[in-house]
């Protein structure tokens, strides 16, 4: 039977979400076998603020990051939770954060273009108030949901195009050509632009890549409409995921890793449409394992574990400059089931069960 043992991984991108149900997110992260978890700002109030003594009607991440680490309980021996870039975002804020430690990463998103993204403001703001500026001067990583918000219907998504393309193609290029020296991280990308993009840039700008998008197309949620895989970004085309597929099993890959953009709903369909985000808490290794297979990877051979590894465990850690996880977990090719995960806000189902299909390929062993 085929064995991996790892060391504890790191979801550099994450929903833990606030209230009672927090805790029980968390330990869905832990008992996967999470050392750590760079946690979504997208709470309501967002985490907008970095300390809790600004006079801004936001959380802080002094706040949202005590709250983790109090459900955690130790467990984790990283937590960042990024700035959310709001129209209260200034350079000042930026520089004082960095300088306290407390402020790693900020989070850019599409106004209006996915759950809880209302604050945001369009990229071109955070360019001309001095924002990015200062997070390039001050090593300050900016996270960026990279859809272009505002489009018509065709525009966001059909088959010569869609609102990540878009993105990548228009935005990204300026951006980095104006900022060569930030730090970003292209956020659970599902386009062949996305990965060509990132591929030809530096070692300042990663990608992370969500289990979902390296498992499934968008066939897979029209199919019977099987609302659980509706997540932003959208599922896309074969091409698409197979260039996610190339990228993350390359053995030399050191820019593409883990971050499941797990983002749970208690309650995904409402009588005015569909609430986004995937949950894969408890399972994402085991999801992440079927990918590599699904891509031609056999992971009993040294190479395809080797690029596992460094895809799950260690670009991660690397490109945020702290060490892989000195502690460790077994994942087995041996069937285990998924199941919803019961909170006090109701029942959060996920991802293969949302699509019909309990049985995972693969066992988790925490030591
Ligand atoms: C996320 C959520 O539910 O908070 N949803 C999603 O579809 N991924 C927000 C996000 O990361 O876009
Ligand atoms: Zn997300």
């Amino acid at each position: 039977m085929i064995s991996l043992n790892l060391p504890k991984w790191y979801d550099l991108h994450v929903h833990v979400r606030q209230d009672a149900p927090m805790k029980d997110y968390i330990k869905a992260q832990i008992d996967m076998g999470c050392a750590g978890i760079l946690a979504m700002p997208n709470t309501k109030p967002p985490v907008g603020k970095v300390f809790e003594k600004d006079n801004l009607p936001y959380w802080s991440i002094e706040h949202y990051k005590r709250a983790i680490e109090f459900h955690a309980d130790g467990a984790f021996d990283q937590v960042i939770v990024p700035l959310y870039l709001t129209k209260d975002t200034s350079a000042d804020m930026i520089e004082e954060g960095a300088k306290s430690g407390l402020l790693k990463a900020c989070k850019y998103y599409p106004p209006h273009g996915t759950t809880n993204s209302d604050h945001g403001r369009p990229l071109q703001n955070f360019m001309d108030n001095g924002v990015f500026k200062a997070m390039e001067e001050c090593g300050v990583t900016l996270c960026i949901h990279g859809e272009e918000h505002g489009l018509s219907g065709s525009d966001y998504f059909d088959n010569s195009g869609n609102a990540e393309t878009k993105f990548y193609h228009d935005k990204m290029p300026h951006l980095y050509e104006s900022h060569p020296s930030l730090k970003i991280v292209a956020e659970h990308i599902t386009t062949a632009a996305a990965v060509k993009f990132v591929k030809g840039t530096g070692k300042n700008v990663a990608a992370t890549v969500t289990p979902q998008h390296l498992l499934y197309t968008v066939g897979h949620l029209v199919q019977g409409f099987r609302y659980h895989l509706f997540c932003l970004p959208l599922v896309k085309f074969d091409e698409d995921r197979q260039a996610l597929r190339e990228a993350v099993t390359a053995i030399d890959n050191d820019k593409f890793f883990a971050g499941t953009d797990s983002a749970p709903h208690t309650t995904k369909a409402t009588p005015c449409g569909c609430a986004a985000g995937c949950f894969t808490g408890q399972i994402a290794p085991q999801l992440y394992a079927e990918g590599f297979e699904a891509a031609g990877c056999d992971l009993n051979t040294e190479d395809a574990a080797k690029a596992f590894e460094k895809f799950l465990c260690l670009n991660g850690p690397a490109f945020y400059g702290f060490p892989p996880s000195k502690e460790r977990f077994t994942l087995t090719r041996e069937k285990s089931l998924s199941k919803p995960l019961q909170t006090e806000s109701g029942a959060v189902v996920p991802l293969p069960v949302g699509l019909e299909r309990p049985e995972l390929d693969w066992s988790l062993v925490l030591e």
